[in-house]
C-alpha cells in the first residue's frame, strides 16, 4: 500500500498558541485528508518543541520546571486542536509529538552518532570540536551574523534581534560543530536534481541563493552549564544538543528511527521520507541544515518542503503580542465556524506569500462565498427536491420524446455540457491541489458553485414544476444540481470536513459513521457523473452557514478584545504629557536609583495600612484608628496602573543598582523603564515576565537614561528588599489595574 507523511513544525512550548500555529495545523490536515481519500496511507505528525534556553527561561519566569512549563503550553495546544477538530478523535493529525520523550532522546542521539561517524563529501569530519564566540537570539533559537542584527545605540549594549528586537546573548564556549560548509555543492545538486523540493519556486530559489552566497559551520551545542534543559551529547554529556538539531530530528524519531516501539508502532521504514509543511520563517532550518545533516547521517532526504507566508494584520503589519493585533483562537472559536475559518485561511493566502487576517473580511467571505454560495447551493437544491420531487433525488434523463419540450424552456438537454465543465474543473481543482495552490483549487470549485447556481437560476424550476408537462425538465435540472453537490462534497472534504459530511447527510447518502460511502474516503479521482442514485432519499434540510450580522459581531469582537487586549485604546493615547500628571514619587528632583522601584524604602511616602485583624465594622469607617491618611478614589484612579510585559532587560554600565527594561504595556511602542533592583534581579529572570506599570509617571531622567514609567514592587524586609508585583494568570499587556 502507497504511504504518505506529512509533518507540521513542532511548536515552541513557550507561547501559547495563535492563528499562525492554527494555519500550519489547517495545511497540513487538508493535505491528510486529501491524501487519506486516495486510499494513501498517511500519518499526519504534529507536536511541541520543548528543549532549549528560551523554555528554560519562559518555564523560569513562571516558576515552573521546563517539564512543567511544556506540559502547561501542550495542554492548550491539545485544546486547540480538539476545539477546532484536528485532533486524531476527529481525523485530523496522528501523533503528538514531544521532543521530552525518552524515545525522542534516544533517536537523536542515534542520528548524532551516525553523524559524528561520518565524512563529510570533502573526506572531513562532519562534526568537531571547536569554540564559539558570538551572539544567540534565544526567541529565534538561532546563531546571528553581523547582517542579522542591528548594533546597538549605546556603547556596552548587546545587539538586538532584527525579528524580535530583543538583546543577543554572547556566546563564548566550546561547542561542537557540524561541518556545514562542506556541503554547499551537496546540497546545490539536490536542489537542481529535485526542483520540487522546495516549494513554491520562490522560496526554492531564496534557498538556492543562501546556499550560493556560502555556508558557514554551525555550532550544535551548548556547555550544560549553559542550557542543561536538552538532549546530552552522546558521550560527552557536558554539552546538550543545539535545539534545532534535535527539534528537526523529531520528524524522524517520532516514526521510529532509533527506537524500536516506535518503529513498531508506526514505522520509519514504512513512512519516511516526509512531507514538511513550514512557515517561511523556518525555512532555512529544514531546507539547508536538515538535509544536510540527514546527507551526513546517509538518511533519505525529505519528499519535500513546502513553505507558507506569514499571516498580516488589515493593514499589513506583521501580526504580534507587542502589537497587540494577533488574533484570539477563543473568539474566532466563538463566532465562526470551523470551517469558514479553514475555507478563509486556504482562500485568503495564496499559498507561499503573506496574507491578511481581519474578521471584517472573514464575515465577508463567510457571507458570500460560503452562506451565498455553496450553503444556498445546497439548500435550495434540496429544499426543491423535497417540494418538487417527494423528497427524492429525481432522474435526471429527459427522453426523447420530451427533449423538444425541454429544449423550449431553454434548459441545455446535453447533459454532458454541465458534467464536461465538472469533470474538467475537478481535474484542475486537483492539479492545484496537488501543488498546494489552496487558493486556486478554492476558486475553482467556486466556479463550480456559480456555473450550477446559475444554471438553477436560468431554469426556474417553480415554473416547470407548473408544467406536468415539463416533470422531466425539472427532475434533469434537480438532479444536475444534486449530482454536482455530491460532488463537491468529495473535492471539498479535505477543506472543510464538517460542512460537506452535513451536506453528503442531507443528500441522503449517510453519515460517516460506519459508512465507507463517505467524503473522507472517496477518492476525487474516481467521482464518474451519474452515480448519485435515483430515488435517493434525501435527509432532513438544515442551513448550513447562517449569514452572520456583520455589524453586531464586529461590535461583539471589539468588546471582547477591550477585556482581552486593551492595546486598542491604549495605542491611541499619547506619550503621558508632564503638565497633566501628579508628581513622581520623590517629585522627580534628586532622584536616586531607589526611585526607579516603586516600594523601596525611599520612595515609601504613606505608612503601610496596618493588617487586617480582627476586622470590625469600624474598621471599615474612614478615620478608623491606624489608618492615617486615606486617599479617596479619584486620587487613586489618577494613577495610570497597566499590565507590562518585559521585553528586555539589562544592566546599565556603572549603576550597579538599575536595570534598563523595556516594557510592553499595550501601546505602540515599549516604553523603556528604569528599576532599582539590579542587586536582586538577574536581567534573564525578568524576560517575559507580567508586571504592574505606573504609566502616567512624568518620564525623567537617571543617569543618563529616561525612565518612562514605573514598575511596582513590595518592599520586604530591613533592606527593603524589592519582590516584584506580578500575575498568576494569564493577562493582556496594557489591561488596566483598578
Ligand atoms: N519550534 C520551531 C519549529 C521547529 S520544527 C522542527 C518554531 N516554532 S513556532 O512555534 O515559532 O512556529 C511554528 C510555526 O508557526 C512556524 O511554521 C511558523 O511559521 C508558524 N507561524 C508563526 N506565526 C505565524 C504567522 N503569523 N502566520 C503564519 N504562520 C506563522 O518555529
Amino acid at each position: 500500500m502507497k504511504t504518505f507523511y506529512v509533518t507540521t513544525p513542532i511548536y515552541y512550548a513557550n507561547t501559547l498558541p495563535h492563528l499562525g500555529h492554527l494555519y500550519t495545523m489547517i495545511v497540513a490536515d487538508t493535505i491528510a485528508r486529501h491524501k487519506r481519500q486516495q486510499g494513501i496511507e498517511t500519518f499526519f505528525l504534529t507536536g511541541t518543541d520543548e528543549h532549549g534556553i528560551n523554555i528554560e527561561r519562559a518555564a523560569e519566569l513562571a516558576g515552573r520546571t521546563p517539564k512543567e512549563q511544556a506540559d502547561y503550553v501542550v495542554s492548550y495546544f491539545k485544546k486547540m486542536t480538539a476545539e477546532f477538530r484536528l485532533d486524531t478523535d476527529h481525523g485530523g493529525f496522528d501523533m503528538f509529538m514531544r521532543t521530552s520523550e525518552p524515545f525522542h532522546y534516544e533517536g537523536v542521539s542515534e542520528l548524532w552518532r551516525r553523524i559524528a561517524k561520518s565524512k563529510t563529501p570533502k573526506g572531513n569530519e562532519a562534526i568537531y570540536k571547536g569554540h564559539y564566540e558570538g551572539w544567540f537570539c534565544a526567541p529565534c533559537a538561532e546563531y546571528k551574523t553581523e547582517d542579522e542584527y542591528a548594533k546597538p545605540t549605546e556603547a556596552g549594549a548587546p545587539p538586538t534581534c532584527l525579528i524580535h528586537e530583543t538583546p543577543l546573548d554572547r556566546v563564548a564556549e566550546d561547542s561542537y560543530f557540524f561541518r556545514l560548509s562542506d556541503y554547499a555543492e551537496a546540497l546545490l545538486e539536490l536542489y537542481e536534481s529535485r526542483p520540487d523540493f522546495v516549494q513554491p519556486e520562490s522560496r526554492n530559489n531564496e534557498v538556492k541563493a543562501f546556499v550560493r552566497g556560502g555556508l558557514q559551520d554551525l555550532s550544535v551545542s551548548r556547555l550544560r552549564t549553559s542550557v542543561s534543559w536538552g538532549v546530552p551529547v552522546p558521550d560527552d554529556p557536558e554539552h546538550t544538543m543545539y535545539v534545532w538539531f534535535d527539534a528537526l530530528t523529531n520528524y524522524i524519531t517520532a516514526i521510529g528511527f532509533g527506537n524500536q516501539e516506535r518503529e513498531t508502532a508506526v514505522g520509519f521504514e514504512k513512512f519516511w521520507p516526509a512531507l514538511h509543511l513550514v512557515g517561511k520563517d523556518i525555512l532555512r532550518f529544514h531546507a539547508v541544515y536538515w538535509p544536510a545533516f540527514l546527507m551526513a547521517a546517509g538518511v533519505e532526504q525529505p519528499r519535500g518542503i513546502i513553505a507558507h507566508g506569514m499571516w498580516v494584520d488589515p493593514t499589513g503589519r506583521k501580526m504580534s503580542k507587542t502589537l497587540g493585533n494577533t488574533i484570539d483562537l477563543d473568539v474566532l472559536n466563538r463566532h465562526f465556524p470551523i470551517d469558514a475559518i479553514r475555507y478563509f485561511s486556504l482562500r485568503e493566502m495564496v499559498f507561499g506569500q503573506d496574507g491578511r487576517f481581519g474578521y471584517e473580511a472573514l464575515i465577508d467571505r463567510t457571507n458570500s462565498d460560503l452562506a451565498s454560495g455553496l450553503g444556498n447551493l445546497s439548500s435550495r437544491t434540496l429544499t426543491m427536491i423535497s417540494r418538487y420531487s417527494d423528497g427524492r433525488v429525481p432522474s435526471g434523463v429527459i427522453s426523447e420524446d420530451k427533449l423538444l419540450l425541454a429544449k423550449r424552456t431553454g434548459v441545455d438537454t446535453d447533459e454532458t455540457t454541465v458534467s464536461g465543465f465538472i469533470e474538467h474543473a475537478r481535474d484542475q481543482f486537483l492539479q492545484h491541489l496537488e501543488a498546494y495552490a489552496f487558493s486556486k483549487a478554492l476558486e475553482t470549485a467556486w466556479s463550480v458553485v456559480a456555473r450550477v447556481d446559475k444554471m438553477i437560476s436560468d431554469a426556474k424550476p417553480w415554473e416547470l414544476a407548473k408544467d406536468e408537462n415539463q416533470k422531466q425538465t425539472l427532475g434533469a435540472v434537480l438532479y444536475r444540481a444534486a449530482e454536482t453537490l455530491r460532488w463537491l462534497c468529495v473535492l471539498l472534504y479535505p477543506v472543510m470536513p464538517t460542512a460537506t459530511v452535513e451536506i453528503w447527510t442531507q443528500l441522503g447518502l449517510g453519515n460517516s459513521a460506519g459508512n465507507s460511502q463517505t467524503p473522507a474516503k472517496i477518492d476525487p479521482s474516481s467521482l464518474k457523473w451519474g452515480e448519485l442514485a435515483e430515488g435517493t432519499a434525501i435527509g432532513e434540510v438544515k442551513p448550513l452557514f447562517p449569514r452572520i450580522d456583520k455589524s453586531k459581531t464586529l461590535a461583539e469582537i471589539s468588546g471582547r478584545d477591550q477585556v482581552q487586549s486593551p492595546a486598542s485604546h491604549v495605542q491611541s493615547r499619547a506619550m503621558p504629557d508632564s503638565a497633566d500628571r501628579p508628581p513622581a514619587p520623590g517629585s522627580g528632583q534628586h532622584a536616586t536609583e531607589a526611585d526607579a522601584v516603586a516600594g523601596s524604602p525611599i520612595t515609601r511616602e504613606t505608612q503601610p495600612a496596618p493588617p487586617m485583624h480582627h476586622a470590625t465594622e469600624a474598621d471599615a469607617v474612614p478615620g478608623a484608628e491606624g489608618v492615617t491618611n486615606f486617599i479617596d478614589i479619584t486620587d487613586f484612579t489618577k494613577v495610570d496602573l497597566r499590565v507590562g510585559e518585559v521585553l528586555t532587560a539589562q544592566r546599565i554600565p556603572k549603576a550597579d543598582k538599575l536595570l534598563l527594561l523595556t516594557v510592553d504595556i499595550g501601546e505602540e511602542k515599549p516604553r523603556q523603564i528604569l528599576a532599582g533592583i539590579a542587586q536582586y534581579y538577574e536581567p534573564e529572570r525578568l524576560l517575559g515576565r507580567k508586571i504592574a506599570v505606573v504609566a502616567n509617571l512624568k518620564p525623567r531622567k537617571l543617569r543618563g537614561y529616561e525612565s518612562q514609567g514605573m514598575l511596582l514592587a513590595a518592599s520586604v524586609g530591613d533592606e527593603g528588599k524589592p519582590v516584584i508585583a506580578t500575575f498568576t494568570e494569564d493577562v493582556p499587556n496594557g489591561a488596566r489595574l483598578k
